[in-house]
């Protein structure tokens, strides 16, 4: 049986002095990775016949993707970034590039490589994606194109930016990152816009240890990245563009290949863990989330919450400090914004009123395949148990003031 004082132990958070709701602390981010025997199978023959790069696996990737994703052409490369890069250039993108500002860094540093000037558009104050609105309000005379994020996996408003970029004849590149899973409307992400970059880094969905896809339906446009991923030569050994070395290797596409059978099922279950977070935490005061619209489907690359600190009685970072003494693990996914980053701050940062009220108060909470049910009810125990903890405080404070006032009328 336990006794009061346990009971009372068990509704203070740790950072009060109770006990900590997990005794030890657990990963923040766990990748479910293809047995070892799958990947093997694929990269074997590879191996042994010292064929480990430019050779069929990665093409045999390309084309598994290009027809999952219903798209026309698929180029492998070394990662997100060198992908953003490369398509920027072989777009002949010049001038000024409207991008979110909530965003991760490499978004942007694709602009930057480039010489290109970074023009910031606020984000959508319930999807949290760039605000379609914003983007056309940041256009100028030297824009040549839109960057904007599926962010955490949740698909932008894809075909009102589609309208914007073909009304202003700018071209308009995806940064799908988080997308690898995602569907809008029932299509999967990787066919609209110019092209579409997605990173199979460990914390994505489809796993390569490091690299990107480029998916897109200009023939131009995958050939000159097929050029450029290998020094701009396309064979002749006289370049055609200026490139870099961003090769994907026959490893990192074998660990792919042995991973997009379990893309559908991590999908599933990482919807299964944002469901169980949101129906439990929504009754709380001051914390929003981020909205999925109607038809779309998001991979959960992350899932966030906004912390409202008047209403919530805590700010994200006592928030966040709270749950670390209860042995759960956050990030701020993406804070500070792009805007408020040494790298951007000489760049346009105005009218970001709701980028910046976002940032400053989102908190990631863990999200992976196999973290348990049970784990995930604890931690919205550990916010709710917080929240009713701010609460009472509250109240007694308040009833204080009150006897106080009482006692002398
Ligand atoms: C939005 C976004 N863009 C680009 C990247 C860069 O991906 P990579 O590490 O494959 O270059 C990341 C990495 O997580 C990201 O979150």
């Amino acid at each position: 049986m336990q006794s009061t004082n346990d009971l009372t132990l068990a509704t203070i958070p740790a950072i009060h002095g109770g006990r900590p709701l997990f005794a030890e602390r657990f990963r923040f981010c766990r990748p479910l990775l293809p047995s070892i025997g799958n990947a093997l199978k694929y990269y074997q023959a590879a191996y042994v016949n010292g064929t480990i790069t430019n050779a069929s696996l990665v093409k045999h990737l390309e084309a598994a993707v290009a027809e999952r994703l219903q798209v026309k052409h698929c180029v492998a490369v070394s990662s997100c970034t060198s992908g953003l890069m490369m398509v920027l250039r072989a777009l002949g993108l010049s001038g000024e590039v409207i991008v979110p500002s909530f965003t991760f860094f490499a978004t942007g540093h694709a602009a930057l490589w480039n010489g290109l000037r970074p023009v910031f558009a606020d984000c959508d104050e319930e999807t949290w994606n760039v605000d379609p609105i914003d983007v056309e309000r940041k256009i100028t005379k030297r824009t040549s194109g839109i960057l904007v994020v599926h962010l955490y996996g949740n698909p932008c408003e894809v075909e009102t930016l589609e309208q914007l970029a073909s009304r202003h004849h700018l071209k308009l590149i995806f940064d799908a990152a988080h997308g690898f899973g995602s569907r809008h409307r029932d299509r999967p992400l990787g066919g609209f816009g110019d092209a579409e970059v997605f990173s199979l880094s460990p914390t994505k969905l489809l796993v390569a240890g490091e690299g990107g896809l480029v998916t897109t339906n200009d023939a131009t446009l995958a050939r000159a990245i097929q050029g450029m991923r290998n020094y701009g030569d396309l064979g002749a050994y006289d370049p055609e563009w200026l490139g870099m070395s961003a090769r994907m290797s026959e490893f990192n596409a074998a660990l792919a290949l042995a991973g997009m059978p379990l893309v559908e099922a991590k999908v599933a279950r990482r919807n299964r863990v944002a469901k169980i977070y949101t129906n439990l935490l929504a009754p709380l005061p001051g914390l929003r989330f981020q909205k999925v619209l109607p038809g779309d489907l998001s991979t959960y690359k992350d899932y966030s919450i906004h912390v409202s600190s008047d209403a919530f009685g805590m700010t994200r970072d006592a928030l966040a400090e709270a749950l670390l003494a209860e042995n759960v693990e956050t990030k701020k996914y993406f804070f500070p914004p792009l805007h408020k980053q040494r790298l951007y701050s000489s760049f346009h940062s105005v009218d970001l009123a709701r980028t910046n009220h976002i940032t400053n108060g989102i908190v990631s909470l863990p999200i992976y395949e196999s973290l348990p049910d049970a784990t995930v009810e604890q931690v919205t125990y550990a916010i709710v148990r917080l929240a009713r903890f701010k609460a009472s405080e509250k109240q007694a404070i308040a009833n204080k003031r009150f006897q106080h006032v009482a006692a002398g009328s």
